[in-house]
C-alpha cells in the first residue's frame, strides 16, 4: 500500500500543514502567485519585507544572473505597512494562505513601528524580521552583523506580540552569536539565511552590473552555505525551530535541509525560473516520502547529525 506521509510541522507556536514556505521578496507583495499555485496548500507565504513607510528601493538594474544563481539589489522597495494592509493584504487573505509578514527598518524604532502596525491584523500568523538592513542611527552597520543591534531590533519587533521569526545574514563570522541574541530577545524561530554579499562586473564597461554596485547572491550556489548554517545551529539547539532557505528547487534539497536540522524551508530564487516551483517541490516531497516509506517528515529532522 502507498505510504501517505504526514508533512505537518510545528514552528514554535504555529502549526503548518507542510514545511514548504515562499521566501520573502521572491513572489511579490500579495497574491501574485495565485495564478500558478493554490497558496492555501503551501505551509505559509512570506511577503516582501515591509517598512513603516513607502520605500522606493535601489536604482535599476536590480537583478542579474550570477554564477549558479542570481544577484539582486532591489533595495527593499515596498508600499509601507499601512498601504499594504489596505491594497495588498485583502487579496492575499482571500487565498486562504497562512501569511507571514516580513518587516525591516533603518532604526530600532522603525522595526517597532512596522511590527506595531501589524499587531492584531487578521490573517497574519507571524512576523519574519529581516535584519539584513543598515542601521542609520549608528555607522550604518547591518543589524544582522551585530549581536547588540540584532537584540534591539528583535526586542522592538516582539512588542507586537506576534510570533517572531528572525531572518539572519550568512555574512558573519559566527552566526550562532547573532542567533542567540535573537532567541534571547524573543524570536521563536530562526530563518537561515538571507543572501550572500557579492558583486558582478560587466567586462565591456568594467562597471558593476547592478545600479547599487554590490548585491545579494542567491540560488543553487548558496545552498551549501545555508545548509551548513542550519547544521551548525542544530548542533547548538536541540529543539529550537529553524527554517532553512537558500537554493532550494527540488524535493531532495528540502530533505537535505531537514536532515541538517531544519523544521521547514523556504523557496526563493527558484520562482524566477518557474513560478510553480513551490507547488512542484511540495508534490515531489510527498512522493519522495512515499517512495522512501517515510510516514512522518518530522522524523527526518537533524538526521545528518550522526
Ligand atoms: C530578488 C530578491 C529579492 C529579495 N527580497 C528579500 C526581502 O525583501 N526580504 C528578505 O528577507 N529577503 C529577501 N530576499 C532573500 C530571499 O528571501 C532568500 O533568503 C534568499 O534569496 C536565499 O534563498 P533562495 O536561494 O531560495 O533565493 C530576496 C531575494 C531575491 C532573489
Amino acid at each position: 500500500m502507498k505510504t501517505v506521509a504526514d508533512l505537518s510541522v510545528e514552528i514554535g507556536s504555529i502549526s503548518l500543514p507542510n514545511p514548504v514556505i515562499t521566501a520573502s521578496g521572491t513572489t511579490g507583495q500579495s497574491d501574485e502567485l495565485r495564478k500558478y499555485v493554490d497558496l492555501s496548500q503551501l505551509g505559509a507565504v512570506v511577503v516582501k519585507s515591509l517598512s513603516p513607510y513607502p520605500w522606493q528601493g535601489n536604482p535599476p538594474p536590480r537583478v542579474h544572473s550570477a554564477g549558479a544563481g542570481m544577484i539582486n539589489a532591489v533595495g527593499l522597495q515596498n508600499p509601507g505597512v499601512e498601504a499594504w494592509k489596505k491594497s495588498y493584504l485583502p487579496a492575499l487573505r482571500e487565498t486562504g494562505a497562512r501569511i507571514v509578514a516580513s518587516i525591516w527598518g533603518r532604526s530600532v524604532d522603525e522595526y517597532r513601528q512596522a511590527a506595531k502596525q501589524l499587531q492584531g491584523v487578521e490573517g497574519i500568523v507571524a512576523l519574519e524580521v529581516n535584519i539584513s538592513c543598515p542601521n542609520l542611527e549608528g555607522r550604518g552597520e547591518m543589524f544582522a552583523h551585530s549581536s547588540e543591534l540584532t537584540r534591539l531590533a528583535i526586542r522592538a519587533s516582539a512588542e507586537a506580540n506576534l510570533p517572531i521569526w528572525a531572518k539572519l545574514s550568512p555574512n558573519v563570522t559566527d552566526i550562532s552569536k547573532i542567533a542567540f541574541a535573537a532567541i534571547e530577545s524573543g524570536a521563536e524561530a530562526l530563518t537561515l539565511s538571507n543572501t550572500l554579499m557579492g558583486m558582478v562586473i560587466e567586462t565591456s564597461t568594467r562597471r558593476p552590473v547592478l545600479g547599487n554596485g554590490g548585491g545579494g547572491v542567491s540560488g543553487p550556489g548558496v545552498r551549501p552555505v545555508a545548509v551548513r548554517s542550519v547544521y551548525e545551529m542544530r548542533e547548538k539547539l536541540a529543539d529550537f525551530p529553524i527554517i532553512g532557505v537558500g537554493g532550494i528547487s527540488k524535493p531532495e534539497h528540502v530533505i537535505e535541509f531537514i536532515a541538517a536540522g531544519a523544521n521547514a524551508i523556504q523557496i526563493g530564487t527558484a520562482h524566477f525560473a518557474d513560478p510553480r516551483a513551490s507547488k512542484k517541490v511540495l508534490k515531489g516531497l510527498g512522493k519522495w516520502c512515499s517512495k522512501n516509506k517515510i510516514t512522518n517528515i518530522s522524523t527526518l529532522i537533524g538526521e545528518a547529525h550522526g
